[in-house]
Parts: structure tokens; C-alpha cells; sequence
């Protein structure tokens, strides 16, 4: 096989990439090492930056998303017993955020792919990458009980936090920026009507909790545990209690329970791998970086890393200059940097760490008083929520 843009992952990073490449007339072959059904069942965030919204759409990928995604004019802080209205258009001159399931975004971009695109090969485990330094990268991988190969002008590397294509680096080409924070997320999926029409981030007496949702009649809702937490010790009655416990305010208000249908602990990390470029090697999405989930920016951040890739390859395919490849790293570390600071001050701003003191507890008042004391700093909040506009 050959062809222009090899795409390692078939997640939302790679799948997206796909699709702006094939509306720029540029060929590509995705490699998926998972079947269809399990890349379409994997549960991920659901928050969607306008920005994101909008490259779906531009590549034809956002019926469903225009019909069922709920837009969202706002989020909720809770602390002290109270709540705070987060007022995104007001503070920002008009942007919104939409919550709509990755896992649905994948299986739209699945469908659209496998009925028009270029090839998506399910079961195809990339297992090298040959040459990344010369004019014709090769990837290795096995499909269909053999191992074949692709040929290529320039592969990227969306095969995830555990993929191959960031340890193709050679040794003393990149970095890594790792930061473990000390606390996970226990997160339930439940068939009950969300409690309340926002997000709702609260910081209770126990630590953090979030409420969020999927569906006017499907709830998803994370508790902060210690890390190393068994789900096995969390029966359904003690989630209930304890989201209960932590969203308390003194006002009227009430959590709605019902069956909860999926339970899962995520650790918490903030990782930043530097460059994301190596020779024709590019790496996005999670492949390059991830952030706690406390700002809701990985998926996001994928999408924008995609976004200004397919701007580069555009601009190589049209022009014949490779400047916006070349400062593809650049562009996109830049923002990574501003999402990893925004998901690492929200994460410490709402978590209740193991060791943390009166001073500590005080502290992350003292911040959120800020935010729903000042328009200003609210504004700031606000900008980095609804996202940063990109930058080629
Ligand atoms: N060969 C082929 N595919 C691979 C390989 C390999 N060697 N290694 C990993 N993959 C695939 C995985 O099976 C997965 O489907 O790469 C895909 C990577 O997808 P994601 O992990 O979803 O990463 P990305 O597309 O960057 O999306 C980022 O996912 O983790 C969330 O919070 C994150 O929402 C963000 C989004
Ligand atoms: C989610 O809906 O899964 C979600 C929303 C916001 C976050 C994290 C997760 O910050």
C-alpha cells in the first residue's frame, strides 16, 4: 500500500483527521488495532468546545450532533452549601459549549468514513514505524494474520496515551512533562434524568464531584477517590450517598438516583511530550498529551491538534510549502500548554488533596470566591472553558 497521510488510531483524533484530509483531496489510510465495536463503545468525555462543534460540521460530520447535542449556556459552581451560576455567552460575547458523547462522535465518523472515505482498517495494529526521518516513512502492521505495510509521505501518530509513534522518537529527540496528580475519578453512567440543565462542579466537604450528562434521560456523574480505588467498593447506594453528600447546598434541590449502568476509575494525569514532530512523524491527541479531565479539554484538544494539521497538509498540498508543517509543534504546544495550565488550576481549585491543610482548604475558597466575586476573573474562567481561539 502507499499513500500521502499514514494515520495511526482510529480514535477521535484520527478519524477526524480523515475526514478534513479527504475534503481537501488529500489520500490517507487510517490503521485502527481495535474492532469497530470496541472503539464505538468506549466511554469518554462529552464536552464540545464551539471550536470543535464547528470543525465537525465544516466536514459534514455533525447531523446528529446539530439534532441531539444540548447546548449548554453555562456551568454551575458549587462550594460552601452554595451555587454559582457560570454565565459563558454574558462573559464571553456569546459562546456556548455542547455536551454530545465522544463515543458518539466516533461512530459518526466511523459511518461517514467506511460509506465515502479513505480506508479505515479495523483489527490493523501498527507495530513499527520505519524511517521517519527520510522522504518515505513506512509503517509495519499486522492485518488479517499478516504483516503488511504502508508506504507514506508523512504518518501521524493518533494511537493514544499508549500508542507506538511517540516512543519512535529516538532517544534524546523529545521530552516528556509529567505531572501524576493524587487522586482519581469514580465515574457512573446512570438511566436517570440529569438533576440539573448544567454542569455542575462542586467541591463538598468530602472532595469533588461533577454532574453532567448524555441525554435528557442518561446521567454521567464523577466522584474523586483516592487513587488505587476498587469499584467493587463502591456499591450503587454508596455513589448515591456520597454524590449526594458533596452536591448539598442549602437551597431546595434534590440529585435524582436511578440504575447506574457503567462504573469506572480513571487516574488523574497531566502529561505534555515535546516536540510533536520527528523528521515526517506528527503526533496528535492523546498520543502528545493529556490533561486531568477537571477542564474537559482532551477531546478538545485532539480536535484542535487535527484541525490545524489538516491546515498544514492543505497548505503543503496547495502551495507546496511546508511552513505550517513546520511550525505545527509550535502552534499546537502553545495551546496544549494554556489547556494544561487551565485543567491543572480547575483540578486544584475543586480536589481536596490526601494531605491538605486548613491553609490548603482556605486557599481554594479564597479562589473560587474570586471567580464568582469578580466578572473579570469569572471572564477569564469562562474564555478558557468555551476555548482559546487557534492560532495556525
Ligand atoms: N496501531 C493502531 N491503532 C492503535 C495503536 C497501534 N499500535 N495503538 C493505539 N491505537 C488506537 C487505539 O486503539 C485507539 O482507538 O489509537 C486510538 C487512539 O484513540 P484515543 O485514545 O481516543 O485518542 P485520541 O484520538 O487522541 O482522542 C483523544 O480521547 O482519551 C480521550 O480525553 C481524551 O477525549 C480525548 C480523546
Ligand atoms: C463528561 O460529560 O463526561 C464530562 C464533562 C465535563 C468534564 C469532564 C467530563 O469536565
Amino acid at each position: 500500500m502507499r499513500t500521502t497521510v499514514g494515520i495511526i488510531g482510529g480514535g477521535p483524533a484520527g478519524l477526524l483527521l480523515a475526514r478534513l484530509l479527504h475534503h481537501e483531496g488529500i489520500d490517507c489510510v487510517v490503521l485502527e488495532a481495535r474492532t469497530r465495536e470496541y472503539v464505538e463503545q468506549r466511554q469518554r468525555a462529552g464536552m464540545l468546545e464551539q471550536g470543535t462543534v464547528d470543525a465537525l460540521r465544516a466536514c459534514g460530520a455533525a447531523d446528529r450532533l446539530s439534532a441531539e447535542g444540548l447546548v449548554h449556556q453555562g456551568i454551575e459552581l458549587r462550594f460552601d452549601r452554595e451555587r454559582h451560576h457560570i454565565d459563558f455567552p454574558v462573559l464571553t460575547g456569546g459562546r456556548t459549549v455542547t455536551i454530545y458523547a465522544q463515543t458518539e462522535i466516533v461512530k459518526d465518523l466511523v459511518a461517514l468514513q467506511l460509506a465515502d472515505g479513505p480506508p479505515l482498517l479495523f483489527q490493523a495494529e501498527a507495530l513499527t514505524i520505519e524511517k521517519p526521518e527520510s522522504a518515505t516513512p513506512v509503517v509495519r502492521f499486522l492485518h488479517e494474520g499478516r504483516e503488511q505495510t504502508v508506504h507514506c509521505d508523512w504518518v501521524v501518530g493518533c494511537d493514544g496515551f499508549h500508542g507506538i509513534a511517540r516512543d519512535t522518537f529516538p532517544a534524546g529527540t523529545g521530552r516528556a512533562y509529567a505531572h501524576d496528580h493524587p487522586y482519581s475519578w469514580l465515574g457512573i453512567l446512570a438511566d436517570v434524568a440529569p438533576s440539573c440543565d448544567e454542569l455542575i462542579y462542586a467541591r463538598g466537604a468530602g472532595g469533588f464531584a461533577l454532574h453532567s450528562m448524555r441525554s435528557a434521560q442518561v446521567s454521567r456523574l464523577y466522584l474523586q477517590v483516592p487513587n488505587g480505588t476498587d469499584t467493587a467498593d463502591w456499591p450503587d447506594d454508596r455513589i448515591w450517598d456520597e454524590l449526594a453528600a458533596r452536591f448539598a447546598i442549602d437551597a431546595d434541590w434534590t440529585l435524582n438516583r436511578g440504575p447506574i449502568t457503567a462504573k469506572s476509575v480513571t487516574p488523574m494525569r497531566s502529561y505534555v511530550h515535546e516536540p510533536l514532530r520527528h523528521g515526517r512523524l506528527l503526533l496528535a491527541g492523546d498520543a502528545a498529551h493529556i490533561v486531568p479531565p477537571t477542564g474537559a479539554k482532551g477531546l478538545n484538544l485532539a480536535v484542535s491538534d487535527v484541525r490545524l494539521l489538516a491546515h498544514a497538509f492543505a497548505e503543503l498540498h496547495r502551495t507546496g510549502s511546508g511552513q505550517l508543517l513546520d511550525r505545527y509543534s509550535e502552534s499546537a504546544l502553545a495551546r496544549v500548554w494554556q489547556a494544561t495550565r487551565f485543567s491543572y488550576d480547575m483540578t486544584a481549585m475543586l480536589h481536596t488533596r490526601p494531605d491538605a491543610d486548613p491553609f490548603d482548604d482556605r486557599l481554594q475558597l479564597a479562589r473560587l470566591r474570586r471567580i464568582t466575586a469578580s466578572r473579570h476573573a469569572a471572564a477569564e474562567l469562562a474564555a478558557n472553558y468555551t476555548g482559546l481561539p487557534l492560532e495556525p
